[in-house]
């Protein structure tokens, strides 16, 4: 995925907002998942996923102004959220999420970097440090390593 470093503000808008999509959709995914998860081997993990839920909307709201400063609109729109019945299979849709979240805001930040808009790095470097910490609690709960970004 070696994408565009160099980039307009316009484009880091577009960007910006699919960034945004994908924390409603990790909003959405984590308010349900942290309250259908069943089981006593994931009452420890579902207690988590309900602190994600309020970490991914600092998140959305931190974008949105990114976005705002950039005299861009905030989309509307999170991208689909995937449900399942199988507390494992939740657990699997949201390692993928935050898996490819990550590998997006990396190359955000060396994107804003690339721009010179620091302050923006800044509010990224924040939120990916909180996704790393998602992805290996999820793992965690799934007994897997965590995964490689790249
Ligand atoms: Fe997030
Ligand atoms: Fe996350």
């Amino acid at each position: 995925m070696k994408e565009e470093t160099k980039i307009s503000r316009e484009r880091m808008v577009e960007l910006l907002n699919e960034d945004l999509a994908r924390e409603y959709q990790a909003i959405i995914a984590y308010v349900i998942y942290s309250q259908t998860i069943k089981g006593a081997e994931y009452n420890h993990i579902a207690q988590e996923l309900e602190k994600h839920a309020g970490e991914e909307l600092q998140h959305a709201i931190n974008i949105a102004k990114q976005i705002d400063y950039f005299n861009g609109e905030p989309t509307n729109k999170p991208k689909e959220v995937k449900v399942s019945d199988d507390p494992k299979k939740m657990l699997q849709f949201d390692l993928e999420n935050e898996r490819q979240t990550l590998m997006n805001y990396r190359q955000r930040i060396q994107q804003a970097d690339a721009m010179g808009e620091f302050a923006l790095g800044e509010v990224l470097r924040e939120i990916i440090a909180q996704e790393q910490e998602h992805l290996q609690d999820l793992a965690d709960a799934l007994g897997i390593d965590t995964p490689k970004i790249e």
